[in-house]
């Protein structure tokens, strides 16, 4: 059952990528952006958890942060910013420049990792908004960080997301992978998830079609699938659907 603890927390026995697909406007960043507002909230996640969200598309995310006169939160776009905010809030919204997008990536998950390394209760989930922009199909196109945050994050309390309009083509991604939420697809995704998982994606997609902003979700460690409905707001988030 997908929950909030689960979609954003990390857990030192299961892989520590998630991915998120659907087609643009099917929901994807609605539904993180409300959940994430929940998860910043709880208490679970701990003092010194931190919620990171790379987004390229500058587009989606700032009702997550605090927007009190006191306590402003604002986006950042370079390392110094990142670093700044991950020091005092609770969420880092980072909207980077095209130009240098994949470096600012990668500095930021080395400073992550270093600062995982070094704080103990330290924790973070990083959430990589239109993940194929910097992730190909091929095993040596993952950037070098990015391979290491799937394969080492979670004995560090990291957890990653990936957000994309369509399915990531990459198997070895697959391998890191713990589950998968499913929004409204893309046709050519149809094959992939049947080759992969053995999904019918026409009885998912025909399913998702009856409620707008519905998703599904396929636990890659039980095998399962389970449908949820749309997120209304931060106040009632992940809800099975009957
Ligand atoms: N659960 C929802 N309830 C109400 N409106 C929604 C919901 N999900 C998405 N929307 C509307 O659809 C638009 C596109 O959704 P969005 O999450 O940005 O799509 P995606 O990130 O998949 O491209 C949002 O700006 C919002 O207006
Ligand atoms: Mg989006």
């Amino acid at each position: 059952m997908l929950t909030i603890d689960n979609l954003f927390g990390a857990n030192k026995t299961s892989p520590c990528v998630r991915q998120v697909y659907g087609v643009s406007g099917s929901g994807k960043s609605f539904m993180l952006n409300k959940a994430l507002k929940t998860a910043r909230k709880m208490p679970a996640f701990g003092k010194l958890h931190r919620f990171v969200i790379f987004d390229i598309k500058h587009d989606g995310y700032e009702d997550v942060l605090i927007n009190d006169k006191k306590t402003k939160e604002y986006p950042v776009s370079d390392l110094d910013g990142v670093i700044k905010s991950l020091e005092k809030n609770r969420v880092t919204l980072i909207y980077p420049e095209m130009e240098t997008a994949s470096i600012l990536l990668e500095d930021t998950i080395k400073h992550i990792f270093s600062v995982a390394q070094r704080v103990e209760d330290f924790s973070a989930t990083f959430v990589l908004e239109e993940s194929s922009t910097f992730i190909g199909s091929h095993p040596f196109s993952i950037p070098p960080q990015i391979k290491r945050f799937a394969t080492q994050g979670r004995s560090l309390g990291l957890s990653l997301l990936l957000v994309n309009q369509r399915s990531v083509n990459n198997k070895w991604v697959d391998t890191q992978s713990q589950g998968i939420t499913v929004f409204r697809l893309a046709i050519p995704d149809a094959e992939l998830l049947k080759k992969r998982w053995g999904l019918n994606h026409e009885e998912i997609d025909l399913k998702l079609s009856e409620k707008k902003f519905s998703f599904a979700h396929y636990d890659l460690e039980k095998l399962s699938l389970t449908y949820y409905s749309p997120i209304n707001d931060d106040k009632t988030p992940i809800r099975k659907q009957k």
